[in-house]
């Protein structure tokens, strides 16, 4: 049973979208919000599905609270199909199918039974014939089904969709209708918003918003058409307009499933979650090309950039070795934070909706930095294989490679975490692309290598403790001995050539990778509280 008690919602400018909205659904009922356009019904129907909270008053189910990410939500207790219809576009049907019901299905579903599940509701929505196809590439009406088929793959205790049955034919929404009545009559509570007048004919009770977000009434739909004095539902409609809101206002009196298991665990969701990312890494052109151009271009410039030997005593260069090292840590940081900066940002609508069927952002977060993770490993490797081949960097031993590999894959991991922080806070991938130059510029401004810390205003020495890349270059320094090289005065070549950098490259690398490390934990943590209360 869901009891909405007062309910009121807000717009961005402070305009009252919804007023104090008071209804209760029983248990197995089937309950359209009608209204005219805008009227408020997805953002009523939001605030009972608890994607968007309430401003004002409260809604109970089964009398009480419920929280997005709760272990009793999850196993599909919830299902919620939005307006637009929202699933990675790049997949092929089944496949989408499959990952949403290794999320929604209880733990330990054999793979058969899953997989006849997907069968079932492909078959349910009339979709098998287009199991093979891009989820991007088919119509309208056929995608509206997709969205839906995915959260009937879980019987949800309660159902929640917005607009099913627009972009379908008369025929096919009346067979939808079919089966969420079927639904409800097996114990499912179905909630919708539909502008279509056959659809409530088939529905237990209406809720009828008026246009500026009051309810109008709350019944049966005989008794909506006898208080309205209509023929028709879609009579009503043209009453609503005919009457200024508050006139319906208090005219009429608003009259006050299947067993789920527990949900798949935080390893089981993030084990698949990672196997999904890579699925659409590798399906998604763009991103692949950026993921694997941009390092070879970065790279590229760098060995046109830098003259071979830089750091042999016979011909020194001091300035040019704290360079060469500052943009290898740089190098380390941009690939980080552009692979995780559209991560997020570009599926927040998934996101936001899977969490209505138990997604734990701490299980979706780790999983794109198990994907991108290994990638970085990759780039960062070869970034120092290829300019060691090329003689950019001294001869060491394998023990100081690993020593570099590590703090620049630390460096990568940091930028990594900042990406998807700064992903999670933005509104589309717009706004994360203006975000790359203002990440980007003081990573290089207040690191030191350009300007020393030493020589820095008060408050840039300040700043610089914030950096991540500080920490990773000077790191870098120290494992390639640059103090010894040309540092203070036990330098072989006689008087200190790098003295304005100071202690710079003193600190033991492991401090430098406890930073680096802190600074990870730090963003991923940003990431999962800003994700939770985003969704
Ligand atoms: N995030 C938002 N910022 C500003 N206004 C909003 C926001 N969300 C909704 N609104 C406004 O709230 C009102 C109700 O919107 P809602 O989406 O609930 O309408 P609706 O009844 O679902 O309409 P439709 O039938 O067109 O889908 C509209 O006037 C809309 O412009
Ligand atoms: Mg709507």
């Amino acid at each position: 049973m869901i009891e909405v008690r007062g309910v009121g919602q807000r717009a961005g400018g402070g305009r009252r979208t919804l007023r104090d909205v008071s209804l209760t659904i029983e248990s197995g009922e089937l309950v359209a919000i009608i209204g005219g356009s805008g009227a408020g019904k997805t953002t009523l129907l939001d605030a009972i599905a608890g994607v968007r909270p309430p401003a004002e008053g409260e809604v109970r189910f089964d009398g009480e609270a419920r929280v997005n990410g709760d272990a009793r939500v999850n196993g599909g207790a919830f299902g919620y199909v939005p307006q637009d219809d929202i699933v990675h576009l790049e997949m092929p049907l089944r496949r989408t199918l499959r990952y949403a019901a290794g999320l929604r299905l209880p733990s330990g579903t054999p793979p058969q039974r899953a997989e006849r599940a997907v069968d079932a509701v492909m078959d349910a929505l009339a979709l098998t014939e287009r199991a093979g196809q891009r989820v991007g590439s088919l119509s309208g009406g056929e995608r509206k089904r997709a969205s839906i088929a995915v959260e009937l793959l879980t019987r949800p205790r309660v159902f929640f969709l917005d607009e099913p049955t627009s972009g379908l034919d008369p025929a096919t929404a009346a067979d939808l209708m079919r089966l969420l009545r079927g639904l409800a009559d097996s114990g499912t509570t179905v909630v919708l918003t539909t502008h279509h007048p056959p659809d409530v004919a088939v529905c237990d009770r209406v809720a009828v918003l008026t246009q500026d977000g009051r309810l109008a009434f709350y019944g049966e739909p005989d008794v909506a058409r006898e208080e309205f004095r209509v023929g028709g539902i879609e009579d009503i409609y043209l009453r609503l307009a005919e009457t200024e809101p508050h006139e319906w206002e208090g005219r009429f009196g608003t009259d006050a499933a299947p067993a789920v298991g527990p949900g798949v665990g935080a390893f089981g969701q993030w084990a698949l979650l990672a196997r999904r990312n890579l699925d659409l890494l590798s399906r998604n052109r763009l991103t692949l090309a950026v993921l694997a151009g941009s390092p070879v271009m970065v790279l590229a410039m760098f060995a046109v950039l830098f003259r071979p030997g830089a750091f042999s005593p016979e011909s020194p260069s001091p300035g040019a070795t704290v360079m060469i090292l500052f943009w290898i840590a740089f190098g380390g940081f941009f690939f980080g934070l552009t692979y995780g900066l559209l991560q997020i940002c570009t599926e927040l609508p998934v996101v936001r909706r899977e969490r209505l069927t138990g997604l734990r952002v701490g299980s979706y977060v780790l999983a794109k930095v198990a994907v991108l993770l290994p990638l970085l490993a990759l780039v960062d490797a070869l970034m120092l294989g290829v300019l060691r081949g090329l003689d950019r960097l001294p001869a060491m031993g394998w023990g100081t490679y690993a020593e570099l590999f590590v703090t620049l894959l630390l460096c990568s991991l940091a930028a990594l975490a900042l990406g998807l922080l700064v992903s999670a806070a933005v509104t589309d991938p717009a706004q994360a692309t203006m975000a790359l130059p203002m990440l980007c510029f003081p990573q290089v401004l207040f690191v030191g290598a350009i300007l020393p810390v030493p020589v820095m205003a008060a408050p840039g020495r300040w700043l610089s403790y914030a950096m991540s890349n500080r920490w990773a270059f000077e790191g870098l320094g120290h494992s390639l001995g640059v103090e010894r090289l040309w540092g203070s005065g036990r330098s072989p070549l006689g008087p200190p050539l790098l003295a304005s950098y100071g202690d710079t490259f003193g600190r033991a690398v492991a401090a430098d990778w406890a930073v680096l490390a802190g600074f990870t934990a730090v963003f991923l943590a940003g990431t999962c509280l800003l994700l939770a209360r985003r969704t």
